[in-house]
């Protein structure tokens, strides 16, 4: 039996041609976990919220345009206060919206999801494309099972593994599309290989200075993938390309007041005049 779904107020802003009868049929709340943290932008900050406590407030930030995290720690976490970083997810549905129009799928076409999360995307891409077209990967063993069963209970059966999405997935290639919901910081050459000629690998990508990713859009031609951004999002990052460098953790919030200053009477005019071997002495 497949879950009826319910009129969001961020859908107004629109969801693009040919994925309205997706995001109708299939509602995220049929995704989400009793017990989740979405994101509450008046506090500005993830809360907790448990279905059996409080019903009306869990449907209200189920049917949000909010993230909703939905583990932490990489499953290490216990209890049901926030906890240290947030490692799975349900994406913020106009940006999950927003991506899928981005991906500009046909009928017929083939698509290999990274990062399985709630299954809430996986399910819109059976919906869209049948559930033999569709291949998604999560790195949590935990997280694909829980995906698994909601993607059932829901009526979708895609194939949902559970390993390393950087390697993507070779048995099931070549796919005709690619998309990445977790943030990369270089774009695995799996995923170009394992996608057909003309086909598109669509993923957040961003630098290592910062949290903020670019969705890029890239074809496939020959053995190389180009294209362009398209919008700017933030995602939880692919595993194994966290974030090394995190500027907020070594500059002090008072910016560069208390920095030690120095000056010097040094010249580029002194410096060029070195190298040259001329510089008054
Ligand atoms: C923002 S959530 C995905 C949201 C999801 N598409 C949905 O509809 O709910 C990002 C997911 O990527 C997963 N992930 C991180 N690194 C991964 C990797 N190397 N391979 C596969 N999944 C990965 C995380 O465990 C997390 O569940």
């Amino acid at each position: 039996m497949r879950a009826g779904g319910t009129p969001a107020a961020w859908r107004g802003d629109g969801v693009a041609p040919g994925w309205e009868a997706a995001f109708e049929a299939v509602p995220r709340s049929a995704f989400l976990p009793d017990v989740m943290w979405p994101y509450d932008m008046g506090r500005r900050r993830a809360v907790t919220v448990a279905r059996s406590e409080a019903p009306e407030s869990w449907r209200a930030f189920a049917d949000a345009d909010v993230p909703i995290v939905t583990q932490w720690d990489d499953g290490a976490h216990e209890g049901t206060s926030p906890g240290r970083v947030s490692t799975s997810s349900a994406s913020m549905p106009s940006v999950v919206a927003a991506m899928l129009g981005d991906l500009r799928v046909a009928d017929g076409d083939r698509v290999l999801e990274v990062g399985t999360g709630t299954g809430w995307n996986a399910a819109l891409l059976s919906h869209r494309l049948g559930d033999d077209r569709v291949t998604t990967v999560e790195v949590e063993p935990a997280v694909a099972a829980a995906a698994r069963g909601a993607l059932e209970r829901a009526g979708y059966r895609p194939t949902v593994l559970s390993g390393d999405g950087r390697a993507g997935h070779a048995a099931r290639a070549p796919y005709d599309r690619v998309i990445a919901t977790c943030g990369v910081r270089e774009i695995p050459y799996a995923w170009v290989q394992q996608t057909a000629q003309g086909g598109v690998v669509l993923a957040p990508w961003g630098t290592h200075f910062g949290n903020g990713d670019a969705v890029v859009r890239l074809e496939v031609a020959g053995q190389c993938a180009s294209g362009r951004f398209t919008r700017r999002v933030e995602f939880m990052k692919l595993r194994a390309q966290r974030t090394a460098v995190r500027h907020h953790d070594r500059v002090p919030p008072e910016g560069t007041a208390a920095a030690e200053a120095s000056t010097t009477a040094l010249t580029e005019g002194i410096c060029s005049a070195t190298r040259a071997g001329t510089a008054p002495s």
